[in-house]
């Protein structure tokens, strides 16, 4: 069973992140999103999918019997992403890492640990790892299997999280961002237009707070949660649809959200200058990109964004290489513990039948095999006889179980 679980995913290891973009899923809401999963686990027959697309990487994991070759994952990105560039597409082998059985686990448990990341020790992944497990997982996408890999992930993260220093001393990928916002040295009264109010804007707006910018306007999909940020900076909010109305200018521009389109279009951008042609400064957190191209190659612009922060992010790899080494040692012993238990699980599966299979043989005997005899007997008798045999019931239930577990032990 370990070889069925396998990955296809692209990283910020084997690409940038503008092309990992093109290998997530484009589903304008949930709805879409969980349509189109369970149109893929449908169409290439798998039997759990979990999909993963974060700020660095987007991964697919999913258990199936068939062979995962160049000729299905050519055929999954084009189910995903019809319009893959032909310069990607043919480069699909590079940029596609594949991985399967003890290899996938490993990958999984990097991840979580957040040994992969390109800010390593981001615990954020945690999080998304979570949040995307429970979303598939509620969508009946994944199952039995594809939980009990998720469950070994996230406690061999938590024991590197507690038994190492990576994450200690954290540098996100917004922590970075504000880092190279306030190099442009913005006045603390600099029109700031926040759009998204998601878990990335949260933080910022947190580094906002913390570095006493005072004048922020926040727009978001939903007004509740830009409201709260709003708050949070004694600032307005709007919903999204309102920022094509907005007068008021800006002097920097920072978008996350979790579109898979544009949101600031050439024509937008230009409605939000309102004339003003001096330098602006724009950060896009989001992945795929939020900002179209059109905007950042014709306008003045100071431009922040992920793939750049890729470099900022080299430096503080040094101080924990060490402990990515110490990490992998604690990931090993929980990858190692991985075999038996997933053979302990497949036991447990097949055992469910045990139960109603002996329930069966007790009722047989009773009403089909030994029924004159039992006619025969005498109210006592009869009822010593049932309580004699729901006594083997119950007993008889135990011994496979114990058996098969004791075999799992012995073939360690
Ligand atoms: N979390 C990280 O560590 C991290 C770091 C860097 C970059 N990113 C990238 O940042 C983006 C957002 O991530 P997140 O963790 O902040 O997500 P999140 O907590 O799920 O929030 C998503 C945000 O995007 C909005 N949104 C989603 N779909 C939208 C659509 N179709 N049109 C307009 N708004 C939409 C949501 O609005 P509602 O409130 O109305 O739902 C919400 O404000 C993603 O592209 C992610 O890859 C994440």
């Amino acid at each position: 069973m370990l070889a069925n679980y396998k990955i296809l995913t692209v990283t910020h290891k084997s690409t940038n992140l503008k092309t990992i973009g093109d290998f997530i899923i484009k589903a304008a809401d949930a709805s879409a999103l969980k349509s189109r999963l369970e149109a893929i686990k449908s169409q290439f027959q798998l039997d759990e999918l979990l999909y993963l697309p974060t700020c660095n990487r987007v991964m697919y994991l999913f258990t199936t019997s068939q062979p995962v070759d160049e000729r299905f994952t050519a055929s999954f990105f084009q189910h995903i992403n019809p319009n893959l560039p032909a310069a990607t597409f043919n480069h699909i082998d590079e940029i596609v890492d594949t991985l399967e059985g003890s290899a996938a686990l490993e990958h999984l448990l990097d991840v979580a640990a957040s040994v992969d990341s390109l800010v390593i020790g981001e615990r954020q992944i945690l999080r998304q790892l979570r949040e995307a497990f429970e979303q598939c997982w509620g969508w009946g996408l994944t199952g039995n299997f594809v939980r009990l890999a998720y469950q070994q992930a996230v406690a061999a993260a938590k024991a590197v999280y507690s038994n190492t220093r990576i994450g200690e001393k954290p540098v996100s990928i917004v922590s970075l961002a504000i880092q190279k916002l306030l190099k442009a040295k913005l006045n603390k009264n600099a029109r700031i237009l926040l759009i998204g109010a998601g878990q990335t804007n949260q933080l910022v707006a947190k580094f906002l707070l913390k570095h006493a910018f005072t004048n922020v306007v926040v727009f978001n999909r939903s007004l509740g949660k830009a409201k709260e940020l709003a708050e949070m900076l004694d600032g307005e909010s709007f919903p999204l649809d309102r920022l094509p109305l907005h007068k008021g200018g800006f002097d920097c521009l920072i978008v996350c959200t979790g579109a898979t389109d544009s949101i600031i279009t050439p024509e937008l951008y230009a409605a939000l200058l309102q004339g003003d042609s001096r330098r602006k400064v724009v950060i896009d957190l989001s992945v795929p990109h939020n900002v179209a191209e059109a905007v950042v190659e014709n306008n003045n612009i100071d431009y922040i964004e992920i793939e750049g922060l890729r470099h900022m992010a080299q430096a503080n790899l040094s101080f924990r290489e060490q402990e990515v080494e110490q990490a992998k040692e604690i990931l090993n012993q929980y990858l190692q513990a991985f075999p038996p238990l997933l053979k302990q699980r497949q036991l447990e599966l097949a055992m469910n039948k045990v139960p109603a299979e002996i329930k069966a043989v007790k009722e047989k005997a009773i009403n089909e095999v030994f029924r004159k005899e039992v006619e025969m007997l005498d109210g006592q008798s009869r009822e010593l006889m049932e309580k004699m045999m729901a006594y083997m019931e119950k007993k008889c239930i135990g011994i496979p179980m114990r058996v098969a577990r004791e075999a799992v032990l012995v073939g360690e």
